[in-house]
């Protein structure tokens, strides 16, 4: 194996590193925590990732001892860096209840006696040169961690700190073994990418050869097909206008011809307004000759039913997925053909790799059925190297339209996961420090009966929204909204009132279930807001922006909420801060929807919300 390993200690960044380590042109894996060091041949070095527990807990994620004498550089991150810790002799972990999040100052230690500093305040030292070259002291970093190395492992030696911890960088530095207690990986650490290039690069010395759009990786994945289907076999896909399913069509189209390769396009009823038909045009225009679409709303809008969970929702619309697909596939003459997924790397490291995950997802490519399938010989997924990003660089190589390769993302399970159930009628509450919170700033809150999902650290939360209301203060709010995740537990999510039909006082919480009708309430505030906000952001700032329906409802008419975001990838996000002119001219257009009763604007950032309200 060659290239990175990345120690996947569950944390919801595991990806992320695997991912930047490949933006610097090195192949990186995603392997479990404790893999040990024979199955790590070959590999140039080992990132140990963050995770949800504490290293100080019994039976909490361990590394195979035998990496730690391999030879090769290590670097532990977060969970990573307190593992390290607590496993090398004489470390030690200060155990905590409270978390940290958010931004720190990285300070290169002044006492450190092998680090100088320039006066551009670059460090030149001999020890931390390969690690933090070119990385000015002070930048910023992303921190979200609870325990903290307390006890340096003898031999280590600290490299930087900030205010509230004393350890955040350390190095072993005869074996080149490091470990940083803040993320590199996520964006809002400035120099993050210099720093994880630094270690590829310099500390491990790995050369450039991870190319995933060159000539030669798409020959060698078009002859991988064409050995995998054989000479005269044919390859069904089920293809949803996403970037990935679109992207495996393509190679297989391009490797066998068209004529072997088919496709079918479900519309589960779940999709926003005109999207089929825009779909089935953009495969059209694509020239995927042989792709037909199979109607199938009823069924899925049957398997929802009056379940209110979000999580048995998207469960049950699994279920309903896989029952049209084996319908489909049954009635294929046997021994003729294969299935094609658009399956890419993390989907197959989710189910099976993640053990550590705080919440394990079982991806829809990889229930028992498929994975029956798939040991059978009878699946082709010609993307399972790659990540998302490196999709789209592979479909821009084979020329396929922007339309199929820019999408905003868009969940599976469709509107469905953006249309709010609940069984129960609930009453508005007042919270005493919810008012403490926010009286400084001119705006009233209160408790939004509703529950959602959230994140916080590396576990998923279902907790409250704050919904405040007022005049307009997009400073303020912005103030207002962390200060309220961060100082109550139960609230997960902010919201600012931004126009109704009535008086909030008239508004209530009301037993509702997915249903047509609804969805095509939703549908068509959801093509409003997607037409406004294309309008406006001339420069595609906003990332994404679901559009949710609410069971807040007076005289039936429900709620609306919108949730413009900007990420890089959606791991992380900030909400996007609009004009009031624009939240106006959504409220206004949005409230004329026969069916919807007031407008929310959601302004929360990822973490402590998810970009989903569900
Ligand atoms: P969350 O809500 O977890 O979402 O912050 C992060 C990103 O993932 C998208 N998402 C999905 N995409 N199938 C998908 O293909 C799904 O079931 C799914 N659920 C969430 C979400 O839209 C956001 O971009």
């Amino acid at each position: 194996m060659q290239g990175i390993a990345v120690l996947d200690a569950g944390g919801q960044y595991c990806h992320l590193l695997a991912r930047r380590v490949r933006e610097a042109g090195v192949q990186s894996h995603v392997l479990p925590i404790d893999t040990p060091s024979d199955q790590l041949d070959g590999v140039n070095g080992i990132i140990i990732s963050g995770g949800p527990r504490s290293v100080t807990e019994a039976g909490s994620p361990r590394v195979h001892p035998s990496i730690l004498s391999m030879g090769v550089p290590i670097l532990g991150i977060c969970y990573g860096h307190q593992l390290l810790a607590a496993t090398m002799p004489g470390g030690g972990v200060k155990p905590s209840y409270s978390r940290e999040y958010g931004l720190a100052k990285l300070r290169y230690r002044a006492d450190l006696k092998v680090g100088t500093t320039t006066r551009d305040g670059l460090m030149v030292g001999t020890t931390t040169r390969e690690l933090f070259e070119g990385v000015p002291d002070n930048s910023q970093v992303w921190v979200s961690h609870g325990d903290s190395v307390e006890k340096l492992p003898d031999c280590f030696e600290v490299l930087a700190a900030t205010d509230d911890c004393a350890v955040a960088a350390m190095v072993h530095p005869a074996k080149q073994i490091y470990g940083v207690q803040f993320h590199p990986e996520v964006t809002h650490s400035e120099h993050g990418q210099r720093i994880l290039e630094n270690f590829v690069r310099r500390v491990c010395r790995s050369g450039s050869d991870w190319r995933p759009s060159s000539a030669d990786t798409i020959d060698a994945i078009k002859a991988d097909i064409r050995a995998r289907v054989g000479p005269s076999k044919k390859v069904l896909f089920f293809v949803s206008g996403g970037v990935d399913s679109s992207v495996a069509y393509k190679l297989c189209a391009d490797a066998l011809g068209e004529d072997r390769v088919h496709g079918v396009y479900v519309d589960t009823g779940f999709m926003r307004k005109n999207e089929s038909a825009d779909v089935m045009s953009a495969y059209e225009k694509a020239g995927f000759r042989n792709v037909r679409l199979r109607d199938a709303s009823a069924e899925f809008l049957g398997a929802v039913g009056t379940e209110t969970n979000p999580e048995i929702k998207r469960q049950r619309i699994g279920v309903a997925f896989l029952a049209v697909e084996n319908d489909v596939l049954e009635h294929l003459p046997p021994g003729e053909w294969l299935l094609g997924q658009g399956t890419i790397y993390p989907d197959t490291i989710e189910s099976g790799g993640t053990r550590e995950s705080a919440l394990i997802k079982t991806h829809h490519n990889r229930v028992p059925e498929l994975l029956r399938r798939i040991e059978a010989g009878e699946v082709v997924e010609p993307l399972v190297q790659f990540y998302k990003d490196e999709v789209r660089q592979i479909g821009r190589a084979l020329g396929l339209p922007a339309r199929l390769i820019d999408k905003q993302p868009f969940p599976g399970p469709g509107l469905a996961v953006r249309f709010l159930c609940t069984d129960e009628p609930a009453e508005w509450s007042v919270n005493a420090k919810l008012s403490e919170v926010a009286s400084p700033f001119k705006l009233a809150a209160r408790v939004l009966p509703v529950r959602g999902v959230g994140v916080q650290g590396d576990e998923r939360t279902y907790a409250h929204t704050a919904l405040l209301t007022g005049d307009y203060d997009d400073a303020g709010i912005a103030e207002l909204s962390p200060a309220i995740t961060n100082s109550l537990r139960d609230v997960n999510r902010v919201v600012f009132w931004a126009g109704a039909k009535g008086s909030i006082e008239e508004f209530r919480v009301e037993p509702t279930t997915t249903s047509r009708e609804g969805l095509d309430v939703l549908r068509e505030a959801d093509a409003l807001v997607r037409d406004i906000l294309a309008e406006y952001d001339t420069q595609n700032r906003i990332w994404q922006c679901p559009v949710v329906m609410l069971p807040l409802k007076r005289h039936g008419e429900s709620t609306i909420a919108i949730r413009p975001v900007e990420s890089h990838d959606g791991m992380t996000a900030q909400y996007a801060r609009l004009p009031w002119a624009v939240i106006d001219r959504i409220a206004t257009a949005v409230l004329a929807v026969p069916g919807v009763g007031a407008l929310l604007y959601d302004v929360t950032n990822k973490p402590p919300a998810t970009i989903e309200w569900e």
